[in-house]
């Protein structure tokens, strides 16, 4: 089963609910909250406030991505705000077993990910600790910029290492196209903000990427 999260970062954040319940009821399987600090990197977006309102109107599961700096002080926040699966960043990260076990405390997914320039192998010792490994394929910061291949291209060497059940997913410039190369070198999750918000039939994107 392919995992389709989409992500609000292409929403409008005016009509937030509506948004969502879109996607909902287009056959979305998460939600997809990226979380950015101006710091890591240059953007600033949503927080937990929004995360925990977010939480109300929707049943899907939310998968919050965090792009921020000190991920560890903020786990506990985004937890009791409703997160199901929260992503930090390796390159982010201190201590990224006591991050995963901070994590999971709360009973929430742990995910790992890496920005395109950081190698494959780095994330080796933590796959059988983590729920979910995401392989970025854009640089972390904006929806919208174009998929990056050699990115994707780490998927196997991750795939062949990991456990059966962890989820690989990949976020940035994915459509139909680019969707398929990366599962079919075994991605399970796929993020995707302008294709499926600047599609005229939502529930068509959706269908397109599994
Ligand atoms: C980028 C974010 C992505 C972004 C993807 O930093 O992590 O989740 O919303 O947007 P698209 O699918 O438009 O590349
Ligand atoms: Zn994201």
């Amino acid at each position: 089963m392919i995992i389709v999260s989409p992500s609000i970062l292409s929403a409008d954040f005016a009509n937030l609910e509506r948004d969502i319940k879109r996607v909902e009821d287009a056959g979305a399987n998460w939600l997809h909250i990226d979380v950015m600090d101006g710091h890591f990197v240059p953007n600033i977006t949503i927080g937990v406030p929004v995360v925990k309102s977010i939480k109300k109107v929707t049943k899907l599961p939310l998968d919050v991505h965090l792009m921020i700096e000190n991920p560890e002080k903020y786990v506990e926040s985004f937890a009791k705000a409703g997160a199901d699966i929260i992503t930090f960043h390796f390159e982010a990260s201190k201590d990224i077993n006591g991050l995963i076990r901070l994590i999971k405390s709360f009973g929430v997914k742990a995910g790992m990910s890496i920005k395109p320039k950081t190698p494959a192998d780095v994330v080796f010792p933590y796959l059988n600790a983590l729920d979910l490994l995401l392989v970025m394929t854009v640089e972390p910061g904006f929806g919208g910029q174009k998929f990056m291949q050699d990115c994707a291209e780490k998927i196997p060497a991750i795939k062949e290492k990991a456990k059966d059940n962890l989820i690989i997913q990949v976020d940035g410039g994915i459509n139909a196209q680019t969707a398929r190369i990366c599962t079919q070198y075994g991605a399970n999750s796929l993020v995707a903000g302008n294709y499926i918000y600047g599609s005229n039939d939502i529930q068509k994107a959706i269908k397109s990427l599994v």
